[in-house]
């Protein structure tokens, strides 16, 4: 296993009714900033709970920030925070209300011009406002990772500082009842993705981190169509919340090589097309399977073997079979596995590989050697 070092300082708050838990976490003399999405959290009775939770705090509310979070919108509250001074930000939403949150946190103390720089560059912040989140929409890991992802135009870019980690997350899965089937399962697979992607490399001989993503990839296969057939259960949506942070705050992540070349072929398709982050990531992780199933080899027997029970055959017919159990998974979860599926065509293809281009996405993969062209091929796989 290679060095490491791991730190996450996110308090998670895990729960049916722990939203009331937010008036201790965050300080009683805090003037606080409530963000949040397009109205969700009016109709399913999260943002009553936090007014009364914050009932002793002093709080306003920004809310609208749209899903993709648009640096226009999140420019409109940093301008709001450095007119009236709040100093703590409670974001209360799924991935891009947190996402959204974490890039207002950093822009309103950034003087280095345009915040749009952190995201263009790539820079890492050394200063934000704090942050806790309630989480309504178990998918992204944003509720206990340093990471953010915002939109401008077409342009889908991401930054990570440890600064925008949430400070605490509750996680009432109670809060994810009303999500639609959709974002559901959107939120199964981005979780399932985020494991695959720090998974499925080259062996290092990092046990612990092998066997703790095989154990979400097994639990979200297991309990994500559950979320679907019986969407009232508690209990599973529970497991998904759980699995969901666990497969994006750094720790099966330790130590491992790592890919991310579905999520950057995928955040150009959303800042092009509009197709949801899950949707984009159900297309294109069998088609990274498909095109470097050499080099994964090791680790696409190992996950055929441990998460499916697929030991009969050759190493091509293994193979062959874990990526076709992994689309049916997909399948099963309702999401598209082609861009076809998707109302796209090769015209599509051109839009994205440029764009990974013009954001320099030329050395991605655990090898760091797939290039836009590559992603061309890969996308080519996923028609
Ligand atoms: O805006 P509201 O009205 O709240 O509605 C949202 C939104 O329309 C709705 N929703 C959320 N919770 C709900 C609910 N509806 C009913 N009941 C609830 N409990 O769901 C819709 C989608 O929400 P969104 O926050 O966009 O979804 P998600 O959590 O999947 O976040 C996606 C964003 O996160 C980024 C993605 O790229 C995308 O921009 N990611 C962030 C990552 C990170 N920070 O580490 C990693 C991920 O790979 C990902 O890239
Ligand atoms: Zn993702």
């Amino acid at each position: 296993m290679n060095n490491f070092i791991y730190q996450n300082t996110t308090r998670i708050i895990f729960g049916e009714g722990q939203i009331k838990g937010i008036a201790d976490a965050i300080p009683a003399n805090a003037k606080v900033l409530v963000t949040y999405g397009g109205g969700s959290i009016k109709k399913n009775g999260v943002y009553d709970q936090v007014a009364a939770a914050l009932a002793a705090h002093t709080w306003s509310e920004f809310g609208g920030i749209e899903p993709n979070p648009q640096y226009d919108t999140l420019m409109k509250a940093v301008a709001r925070i450095r007119e009236e001074g709040f100093d703590f930000l409670l974001a209360v939403g799924g991935g891009s209300v947190l996402d959204g949150t974490k890039f207002i946190a950093a822009a309103v103390p950034y003087t280095k011009g345009d915040p749009w720089n952190i995201l263009a560059n790539f820079e890492s912040v050394s200063q934000a406002l704090p942050i806790g989140c309630v989480l309504t929409l178990p998918a992204t890991g944003s509720e206990s990772n340093g990471g953010a992802v915002v939109s401008r135009g077409s342009d889908k870019l991401f930054f990570v500082s440890e600064p925008v980690r949430p400070k605490f997350a509750v996680l009432d899965p109670a809060t994810t009842l009303s999500l639609s089937p959709r974002q559901v399962a959107n939120g199964v697979v981005d979780a399932f993705v985020h494991t695959m992607e720090q998974y499925l490399t080259y062996p290092v001989n990092a046990k612990v981190q092998d066997r703790f993503a095989e154990g979400l990839l097994l639990t979200l296969i297991e309990e994500g169509p559950k979320a679907l057939a019986t969407p009232e259960n508690l209990a599973v949506r529970a497991n998904i919340m759980w699995t969901a942070t666990l497969a994006l705050n750094d720790l099966i992540g330790c130590g491992v090589p790592q890919d991310w070349t579905t999520h950057m072929i995928g955040h150009e398709l959303t800042g092009h097309f509009g197709l949801d982050h899950g949707r984009t990531l159900s297309i294109v992780l069998p088609a990274v399977m498909r095109y470097r199933r050499t080099q994964k080899e090791g680790k696409l027997l190992q996950y055929a073997e441990r998460v499916f029970g697929i030991t009969e055959g050759t190493a091509e017919e293994r193979i062959d079979k874990a990526i076709a159990v992994t689309i049916d998974f997909f399948r099963t979860m309702q999401v598209p596995v082609s861009l076809t599926d998707a109302g796209l065509d090769a015209a599509a293809i051109d839009k994205a590989v440029q764009s990974l281009a013009e954001h320099n996405r030329t050395g991605m993969g655990e090898r760091g050697d797939i290039t836009p062209e590559d992603c061309r091929a890969i996308l080519k796989l996923a028609l």
